[in-house]
C-alpha cells in the first residue's frame, strides 16, 4: 500500500552520491530514472539536489527542470507518503463528491494541493479520473475507490494511517 518514503531534509548529498555511483555514465538520456531514483531518495526533488545534480552530470538545469515539470509523477515540493485524489467532475459532482472532497479537508486539515504536516498525505482534486462509471471516485496511490461516500472517508484514510504505523 504505497511507500514508506518520506521527505528527507535536502542538503545531505549522501543518497545522491550513491544514485551516481551506481549510474556512473548518467546523462541526458538517463534523466528519467534519474530523476526517479532521487524522488524516491528524498520523497520529492530538492532544487539544492538538483543543482548539484546538475554539476556532477553536466546537465543543464534547463534540461533538468524541463522534464521534471514536463512528467506529472515528479514534485519539486515536499510531498506527502500518499496521494489522495478526489474527482471533482461532472459524472462525480452530481453524485456528491463536494461532499466527500469537504470530509477530506476537514480530516486531513488541508485544502486541495495541500500536503499534511506529518507529510502522510497530499490532497488534490482533479478535473477526471477516467472512471465516471464507479461515479463519485477517489484514488489513493494507485487505488481506486469507487462508488466512494463521505462516510467513508475515514475509515480509508485510517487504514493507511495505520500501515504507515505498521511499516514505522
Ligand atoms: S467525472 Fe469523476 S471519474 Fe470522471
Amino acid at each position: 500500500m504505497g511507500s514508506s518514503i518520506g521527505a528527507k531534509p535536502s542538503s545531505d548529498f549522501k543518497p545522491l552520491d550513491k544514485i551516481l555511483k551506481s549510474m556512473p555514465k548518467a546523462g541526458k538520456g538517463e534523466l528519467i530514472p534519474l530523476l526517479q531514483a532521487i524522488q524516491n531518495a528524498y520523497g520529492y526533488l530538492p532544487k539544492d539536489i538538483l543543482a548539484e545534480m546538475s554539476r556532477r552530470t553536466g546537465i543543464e538545469p534547463s534540461t533538468i527542470y524541463g522534464v521534471a515539470t514536463f512528467y506529472e509523477q515528479f514534485y519539486l515540493e515536499p510531498h506527502g507518503r500518499h496521494t489522495v485524489k478526489c474527482c471533482r467532475g461532472t459524472a462525480c459532482h452530481v453524485k456528491g463528491s463536494s461532499r466527500i472532497i469537504r470530509t477530506l479537508q476537514q480530516n486531513l486539515g488541508v485544502e486541495p494541493g495541500g500536503t499534511t504536516e506529518d507529510m502522510e498525505f497530499t490532497f488534490e482534486t482533479v478535473a477526471c479520473l477516467g472512471a465516471c462509471a464507479l461515479a463519485p471516485v477517489m484514488v489513493v496511490d494507485g487505488t481506486y475507490y469507487g462508488k466512494m461516500t463521505y462516510r467513508k472517508v475515514d475509515t480509508v484514510l485510517n487504514s493507511y494511517r495505520q500501515a504507515s504505523k505498521e511499516n514505522a
